[in-house]
């Protein structure tokens, strides 16, 4: 295959070179899949105001999320068992974006952990928690956040229960993978990334093997997930996590309008409009038809950003001229990680970038902090 121009280019390659139940597990949503599709379909049906005759020059997408700089309005999604879909996955992508000028989020389950990224990057990352049962976990983990000088806390409020991804219960997922015929199969026809995983430690969840008590059946993600994940977690322990945080947070999983004010009232600095993908309720909005009205119903309360769906640097341009201030990629930096690993980081921001910046100069702008909603011609949300 050529040079990869497009993330759709990136995802080809990277289902040629992961794993199938590595891939799957990126390339999936719950149940249906009709939210994982819709994310990305729904930007589609915005379309852009094509302006004419106006100076390009000197065009810039620098831009702030949470008061920090940032190269263009794009932060890496946290995503789990990164690790998993090239070796060292967390740490090349965080060196990647880092080199790039953008926000890398580590998953609370990563392969790599909060003191390996650390260790190769040089300016801070952020660090998203998931909430479980055991608060004294939960507290070793903030200060191990704070420790590594993490710049930001991402509380994820949309997965305390897991939802059902049909693929990778078929595929047996797990981490490290298991050993039956299927599996070694799957990773037997992918050489590279079996070299890759030789030459490194890392096959388990680095945040929490060695470090969390009574962790009876960790390979398995959706067991763990049930016997440990909080299901009682609500707004109050916002406040105890903000407590013992202190520095800036944000909500994410974010998809109605009571709930963004209710997180405005917690005094976050940020909220994320998302619905994790598409991978937890099957038949939720998408999240880019949900944004205005977050948008209207929290006005400058609390910063909103966007994630689900984003494809192209276009995307993102119409998630910021529809009110966010920054956007996160998921699946199309772990399809560049898969791919060519951390040189496809690189590739996938380095093309959503390009994208943007033409499609802002074609738009008649020249500075990602003036696009709003006059670069659209028509949308339906
Ligand atoms: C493979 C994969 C693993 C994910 N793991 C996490 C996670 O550990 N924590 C979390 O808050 N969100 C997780 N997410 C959700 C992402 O942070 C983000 O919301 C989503 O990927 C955005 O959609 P996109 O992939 O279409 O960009 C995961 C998403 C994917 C695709």
């Amino acid at each position: 295959m050529s040079k990869p121009l497009t993330i759709a280019d990136l995802k080809a390659l990277a289902r040629r070179r992961v794993p199938k139940m590595f891939f799957d597990y990126a390339d999936s949503g719950a149940w249906t899949e009709s939210t994982y599709r819709a994310n990305e379909a729904d930007f589609a049906g915005i379309k852009l105001r094509q302006r004419v005759l106006v100076d390009m020059t000197d065009r810039s997408l620098k831009s702030e999320m949470i008061g920090q700089k940032v190269a263009m309005p794009v932060a890496l999604a946290p995503t789990g068992l990164t690790g998993m879909q090239h070796a060292d996955g967390e740490m090349l992508a965080a060196k990647a974006a880092e080199e790039f000028g953008v926000p890398f989020t580590l998953s609370t389950m990563s392969i790599c952990s909060i003191e390996d990224v650390a260790s190769v990057t040089t300016k801070p990352f952020w660090f998203q928690l998931y909430v479980m049962k055991d608060r004294a976990f939960i507290e070793s983990l903030i200060e191990r956040a704070k420790k590594a000088g993490c710049s930001a806390l991402v509380v994820t409020a949309d997965l305390q229960i897991l939802g059902q991804r049909h693929k990778d219960l078929r595929n047996g997922l797990s981490a490290p993978p298991k050993f039956t015929p299927k599996h070694i199969w799957q990773m037997a026809t992918r050489p590279q990334w079996c070299l890759g995983m030789a030459r490194t430690k890392r096959h388990g969840f680095g945040n929490i093997v060695g470090h969390a008590t009574n962790v009876s059946d960790l390979s398995s993600l959706s067991a763990w997930t049930a016997e440990q994940f909080d299901p009682r977690l609500s707004w109050s322990d916002v406040a105890w996590i903000k407590e013992r945080w202190k520095g800036k947070l944000i909500i994410k999983g974010i998809l109605d309008e009571e709930d963004a004010r209710a997180a405005a009232d917690t005094g976050a600095d940020a909220l994320i409009v998302s619905n994790h993908g598409g991978r937890q309720l099957d038949g939720a909005p998408s999240s880019i038809s949900m944004l205005p009205k977050i948008v209207e119903a929290v006005g400058d309360r609390i910063e909103v950003h966007l994630d689900g769906g984003i494809r192209s640097g276009q995307d993102v341009l119409k998630a910021v001229a529809l009110g966010a201030k920054g956007t996160y990629i998921g699946r199309p930096f772990l399809y560049g990680l898969g791919a060519m690993g951390k040189e496809g980081v690189e590739l996938a921001l380095n093309i959503i970038a390009k994208e943007m910046d033409i499609t802002m100069a074609l738009c008649g702008k020249r500075d990602i902090r003036t696009v709003d909603r006059s670069v659209i011609a028509h949308c339906p949300y």
